[in-house]
């Protein structure tokens, strides 16, 4: 049968209803692109984990599939939890992923084991149906390891000998870890002596992502590349996704970060707003690596249930090391979203004068695609603060966008109100610090909503900018559920003191996709399903290709 709702082409990849977080086993197999997610069928709230999956060609439109692995073994019984995609031989793709059991028949000791399956039909591009390996569970907890605490399989690389390996999250009491695993045969795995990679202090690693990249162009690299010209990102998620550039010793098999100052969780984050459980993949199609992660709800459970959904997955990104820094990476969005792209409307040479909100006309839309570059009046006029010890995202919240400040607060408020009483700001302010000139921006959801029980943290973060740089540039992605569409976005500038604003900003151009295209409301049918299993698998096929 069909579900009520065909699926909302919009900016953000959502399951047709319900509960949804990590993306998993995202892959480019005979010219589709597959995506699984963690999904519960039955409810807006976690819970029953399965795999979601949606196959896609151009990672924008998204066909809903039946779910690719429920919970029927007795070694996944709680849940199948997060994995990955590996393609292996003549590029055939295997699943690895987590089992949540009560293997040992109690209710309060249920542990965590590695399994594996495969594609019934390796001919059907779509990869409808999976089968579970006869040798599940491939891997338990080893010695010493508590089995709560063993999951989330990374996709598989091959060495030099021939062997296939892959990292599972990990925690010894409080050092998080990423064991490594060896196969001659995907089937049979034998732990290494020595994790990949282990830092003290962090507690529990989930879904690891390991990965090469060219230290010398944008491209991306299959998961088994190694050697010259190559480095390698491992990524973990505790809290948020860190992530450290290194390099990969092939020949024990460990990881050394480029700078120890920057070893996962002490360094850097993928994002500085929600984003978590994230993983990549190689799209062999056009040569880049690709990434998604889980942006988990502002709203309460109530709200969710009441909604019928919870989450989305961000906008795809492509990922590649900064040249510059050599220890860092650059995001950007795929190209294939300017594929959304509708009406565009212009602005050029506009002055943002100390306190003034200029109205950019024309758009109402549900999803906003906007590129600004801000013109800096002189740089050398900007606060001087020391932010070495500052934490960026309170300086947003604190300072926050209606501020007197010398260069900035400047920027955009995005789903505003009519009347302004609801809006997001997004905001920039340059400061002279004594690493250099950067730039603090903020995300200010604290007058999101009128709505009190959801949450409104601010977010921020600092970005370099050169002492040459006479303006910066932004993006920003404005999505807003579709029977809420009434946003403007202003352009912002609150309460400048003193020297020159940055004056004449070049805001390029910015889009609004129809309303027509890609915003179907939420399913109203759905909204009222409310935990319960007697549900059959089958309400939630989606079956037009
Ligand atoms: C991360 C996570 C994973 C686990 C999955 C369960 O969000 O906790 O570690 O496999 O979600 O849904």
């Amino acid at each position: 049968s069909k579900p009520h709702n065909v699926q909302r082409v919009a900016f953000h990849f959502q399951p047709i209803k319900n509960w949804m977080n990590d993306p998993n086993g995202p892959m480019l197999y005979k010219g589709y692109y597959h995506f699984f997610y963690q999904w519960n069928p039955y409810a807006a709230v976690w819970g029953n984990i399965t795999w979601g999956h949606a196959v896609s060609k151009d990672l924008i439109r998204w066909h809903h599939l039946e779910v690719a692995l429920i919970p029927n073994q007795w070694y996944d019984l709680y849940g199948c939890w997060s994995g990955s995609a590996t393609l292996v031989e003549e590029g055939k793709p295997i699943i690895t992923y987590t089992g949540w059991s009560n293997a040992s028949h109690s209710e309060d000791h249920k542990v965590q084991m590695q399994a594996l399956a495969m594609p019934a039909d390796y001919g059907d591009p779509l990869l409808r149906k999976w089968v579970k390996a006869p040798g599940n569970p491939i891997i338990t907890a080893p010695q010493g390891i508590d089995s709560n605490f063993f999951r989330d399989p990374t996709t598989a690389w091959k060495g030099a000998d021939g062997k296939w390996r892959m990292l599972v999250g990990s925690k010894e009491n409080m050092t998080g870890m990423a064991l490594l695993y060896r196969s001659p045969d995907f089937l049979n795995w034998r732990k290494a002596i020595t994790p990949l990679h282990s830092v003290n202090g962090t507690g529990m690693w989930e879904c690891p992502d390991f990965y090469p990249v060219s230290i010398s162009d944008t491209y991306g690299l299959n998961t088994s590349a190694y050697g010259q010209g190559v480095m390698h990102v491992l990524k973990v998620s505790f809290v948020h996704d860190y992530y450290t550039v290194g390099t990969y010793i092939t020949s024990n098999d460990t990881f050394l970060p480029v700078q120890s100052n920057l070893d996962v969780g002490i360094g850097l984050r993928y994002d500085y707003g929600k984003y978590y459980a994230s993983k990549s993949f190689f799209d062999a199609n056009k040569n880049r690596r690709i990434l998604f992660g889980w942006v988990n709800e502002s709203d309460g459970e109530a709200a969710d249930i009441s909604k019928g959904w919870a989450s989305v997955q961000a906008f795809p990104r492509k990922v590649w090391l900064d040249k510059e820094t050599n220890c860092s990476l650059l995001h950007w969005p795929i190209e294939e979203l300017e594929s959304l792209h509708r009406s565009k409307v212009t602005l050029d040479s506009v002055s943002l004068w100390k306190g003034s909100v200029t109205v950019v006309e024309g758009i109402k839309g549900a999803q906003l695609d906007v590129e600004a570059t801000f013109d800096l009046p002189e740089i050398n006029d900007a606060e001087i603060m020391d932010v070495s010890a500052e934490n960026a995202q309170l300086m947003c919240s604190e300072k926050g966008a209606s501020r007197n400040g010398v260069i900035g607060p400047f920027g955009f408020l995005v789903l505003a109100t009519d009347d302004e009483m609801e809006h997001t700001a997004i905001f920039f302010v340059v400061v002279n610090s004594k690493d250099g000139w950067k730039v603090l921006v903020c995300s200010d959801q604290s007058r999101s909503s009128l709505a009190t029980n959801l949450d409104k943290t601010t977010y921020g973060s600092f970005s370099n900018l050169s002492g040459s740089q006479t303006s910066v540039s932004v993006r920003i992605l404005v999505i807003q559920e579709a029977n809420q569409a009434k946003n403007m976005a202003n352009y912002y500038f609150d309460k400048l003191n003193g020297t020159p604003p940055p004056s004449p900003n070049r805001a390029r151009t910015i889009y609004y996709p129809d309303q027509s295209e890609g915003t179907s409301p939420p399913p109203t049918h759905a909204i009222t399903s409310h935990v319960s299993s007697d549900r059959n698998y089958d309400e939630f096929y989606y079956q037009e290709h």
